[in-house]
């Protein structure tokens, strides 16, 4: 199927391509993924014509499943290790498409890398094409378990180039040479966020990372498994503060266009989460301990001085007030999941 896209849902006729007038289309890849619904929602509501292209390996379309009645939102079942043409003019392509938890993204390394390189070369082929603006989604990862704390975008990092992680970190760091080889020779316009550890509602329940397991096992009465001694940190953004910095990178001058930390550099250890979790469902659940996987970070935390200096990047949302609203969500969600999963940091 190399180079067809297959659409499907309301709006997805060719009277979407043909007669969207002379407004041109942002694209979002990954767009039915915790990250990319977010996205798409936002540009949807700021009256944009939004196309989310995605394989539905770790999205689902019942994250967008509200926007699908907006003429202005599509929905493309692709994936973007195949070539990519879509007739539409597009403006802005956001590349989130990639699993980004370490259990999901484990379950197939090739794929994950592919996805990774591959796929971003043909999203950067179809932003050349098109005159597109094209931000890539990067990765805190890029920096490996790091020496320094807090990360600034300088920092070259401590990758595993074999690891069970290698897949991904190592895929996004080649990624990120392939955004600026084309920004360099190809004349693209390209923007990099590095994201650091972002949760929120529309998580899958099944996801693998942190916030959203122990919340999951927390309200289900099932042990919160703490890899280590959960003494490792994290600095944890709420997915509202996040959107707020990737569509404002979108839309900064050229001269943003080096590397931009995303998070929030308040960080907590992995334990102090668990506890939180614990005290705000009122659950009894027995916090278990575990071993490390490889490879897993001790420290994380951004700094985030570039962003706040060059696009007023200030994360609002406390640990405390998100992991509310997230609670909410899943407790909401809470009659569809019944499995028992397995928990990543
Ligand atoms: N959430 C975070 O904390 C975080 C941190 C750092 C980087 N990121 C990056 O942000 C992006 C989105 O992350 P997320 O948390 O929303 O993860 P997610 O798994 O919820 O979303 C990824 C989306 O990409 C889709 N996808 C995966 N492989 C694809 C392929 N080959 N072709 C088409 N679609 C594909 C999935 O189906 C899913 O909808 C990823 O690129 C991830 O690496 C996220």
């Amino acid at each position: 199927m190399a180079g067809e896209v297959l659409a499907f849902g309301p709006n997805c006729s060719a009277e979407f391509a043909l007669h969207g007038g002379k407004e041109k289309s942002v694209l979002v890849a990954g767009g039915a993924g915790f990250l990319g619904s977010h996205i798409c929602a936002r540009l949807i509501a700021a009256g944009r014509r939004v196309i989310c292209l995605d394989n539905l390996m770790t999205g689902s379309l019942r994250n967008v499943r509200e926007l699908a009645e907006s003429r202005n939102f599509c929905f493309r079942l692709h994936d973007v290790i195949d070539p990519i043409w879509l007739d539409e003019p597009i403006s802005e392509i956001y590349n989130l498409a990639c699993p980004a938890s370490p259990e999901k993204y484990q379950r197939d390394p090739l794929h994950t890398f592919q996805t990774s390189v591959r796929g971003a070369e043909n999203l950067l082929m179809l932003a050349q094409a098109k005159g597109a603006r094209i931000l890539q989604a990067s990765t805190s990862e890029v920096y490996g378990d790091p020496e320094i704390s807090p990360q600034q975008e300088s920092y070259r990092g401590a990758v595993n180039t074999f690891g069970p992680r290698a897949c991904y970190d190592e895929g996004k760091r080649a990624a990120e040479t392939l955004f600026y080889e084309f920004s360099a020779h190809r004349g693209l316009e390209v923007r990099v966020a590095r994201i650091f550890n972002t949760y929120g509602p529309k998580m899958a329940h099944d996801d693998g990372r942190v916030v959203s397991n122990f919340i999951v096992q927390a309200l289900m009465g099932q042990p919160i498994t703490v890899y280590g001694d959960g003494s490792q940190t994290r600095s944890f953004c709420y997915v509202d503060d996040l959107v707020d910095g990737l569509m404002a990178l979108m839309a900064s001058p050229p001269d943003c266009s080096s590397p931009m930390n995303l998070g929030n550099p308040g960080e907590f250890t992995v334990l102090e989460l668990a506890q939180k979790v614990l005290a705000k469902t009122g659950s009894h659940s027995p916090i278990v301990f575990s071993a490390l996987p490889t490879d897993d970070p001790r420290q994380r935390r951004p700094d985030i001085t570039r962003a706040r200096e060059r696009l007023g990047f200030n994360p609002r949302v406390a640990l405390d007030q998100g992991l509310d609203a997230t609670i909410a969500y899943f407790s909401g969600v809470m009659g569809s999941i019944s499995e028992p999963f397995k928990q990543v940091s």
